[in-house]
């Protein structure tokens, strides 16, 4: 539906909120202005509604989350019928069975696909035995951590090469690999130091090799650089990234906690490329809202980590929630049901800017700008956020499930306000 509005925007319950909020939370989390933010009160499909009743057309899926639509009824029956069951595991103590059908289902959707159809052959083809396993996680940045401690364990090497622009979570590791001084800054004593970034071009990664004292055990890329600005990188990178990597003894680690599960028009961004990676970062829309994520890795890479003997070297409380599996696996279920790869192959033309399937980035001249149209879309009743590393990037992520009438509107507004 397109958007309707009833108040000014925010309206006044939404300021009400806000300065209350303001009293309590820390001051550097939501950012309050007069103009900014509107709380969400229900969300359905592509809309959301604000606590002061005005409808807002989503073209931001809540960061990429809500892929199969908000409160997606099948992912919404679900929750509650696992919520009715079983709300929280022993995740790896006494587990559930969820986490079983999900393990599988993601090993079938990821590494069973393509060491299958790859050209790149499997490191050791192994019969009947499954080509992945997973590690599970609570948000993108755990995810990202659990890959980075894989490829220390599977290469004995710490170093990491990531990429300008990169980012891959604001956790101690992950902010290592993250490459946006304004978030590596002030912590900056504190950082561990593994990781160097370096220019998306093989003389750099090839001089990065070269020059580490400690040895390089993985190189960690967005295959398209998401919150970077949506930057779609030339053809021949990936494989060039695999091709080193393969050379080196190194692990390519694929971060598509943003790209995954359709949202650039294939399953996965790697598969734009052909590409094999050892190990896949998972999460936000993988259950369109409970935060679950995972780190999916070739068996034979996953199998660095020992066996346990009753204690798990990297886990957390609520690994592997039931509500979590429950829903990722009807979430799963909708983006099969509905081809949601192809509707967002099909109708990327719809929305302006660069980049592939329903992530993409509209450049403007600096944050100010962006930051401009982003209120002025508010203010019609249009979710958008600001992104890439000067904040000059209209990034625009809407459920996948976006019809074609509410992509028409929205892009006619954006060129109105963008021109
Ligand atoms: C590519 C990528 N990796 C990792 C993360 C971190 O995920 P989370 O915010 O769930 O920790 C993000 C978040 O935007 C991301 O875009």
């Amino acid at each position: 539906m397109l958007p309707l509005l009833k108040t000014r925007v925010p309206g006044p319950r939404s300021r009400k909120l806000a300065r209350q909020l303001r009293r309590h939370e820390c001051r550097n989390t939501t950012f309050v202005s007069a103009a900014w933010p509107i709380f969400w009160e229900r969300a359905r499909g592509c809309n959301v509604w604000d606590a002061d009743g005005n409808r807002y057309l989503d073209l931001t899926a809540a960061f990429g989350v809500a892929s199969v639509g908000h409160s997606n009824p099948r992912v919404t029956a679900a929750l509650r019928r696992q919520a009715g069951r079983l709300v929280h595991a022993m995740g790896d103590v006494h587990p559930n069975e969820l986490k079983v059908k999900l393990a599988q289902e993601l090993s079938s959707l990821t590494f069973g696909r393509w060491l299958d159809q790859s050209k790149i052959q499997p490191r050791k083809r192994s019969g009947q035995n499954p080509k992945s396993k997973i590690l599970f996680a609570n948000s993108g940045s755990e995810a990202v951590e659990a890959a980075l401690k894989t490829a220390m364990l599977a290469t004995g090497k710490p170093g990491v090469i990531a990429f300008v622009g990169a980012y891959h979570g604001l956790t101690y590791g992950a902010l290592d690999a993250t490459a946006w001084n304004y978030f590596r800054a002030p912590f900056h004593p504190q950082l561990p130091g593994f990781a160097v970034h370096v220019a998306p071009t093989e003389s750099a990664v090839r001089a990065a090799f070269e020059e580490s004292e400690r040895g390089i055990g993985a190189v960690i890329v967005e295959p398209i650089l998401g919150r970077g600005g949506v930057i779609v990188p030339p053809p021949g990178f990936l494989p060039m990234l695999r091709r080193v990597c393969d050379e080196h003894g190194a692990m390519l680690i694929a971060d598509e906690v943003y790209t995954g599960f359709c949202r650039t028009g294939r399953w996965f961004a790697v598969e734009h490329w052909g590409v094999v990676p050892d190990l896949l970062c998972v999460g936000k829309a993988m259950s369109n809202g409970f935060p679950i994520a995972a780190c999916i890795g070739r068996a034979g890479v996953m199998d660095a980590w020992p066996e346990s003997a009753g204690e798990a070297l990297h886990t957390s409380t609520h690994l592997g929630n039931p509500i979590g599996c429950a829903m990722a696996l009807a979430a799963i279920g909708e983006m099969k049901r509905l081809k949601l790869d192809e509707c967002a192959r099909r109708l990327q033309d719809r929305l302006p800017g660069r980049g592939l399937g329903f992530m993409k980035g509209v450049e403007l001249a600096d944050a100010a700008a962006c930051q401009c149209v982003v209120q002025r879309l508010l203010r019609r009743g249009i979710l958008a956020l600001g992104g890439g590393e000067r904040g000059n990037v209209l990034t625009l992520t809407p459920p996948l499930t976006i019809s074609e009438k509410e992509l028409d509107f929205a892009a006619e507004e954006i060129a109105e306000l963008t021109k």
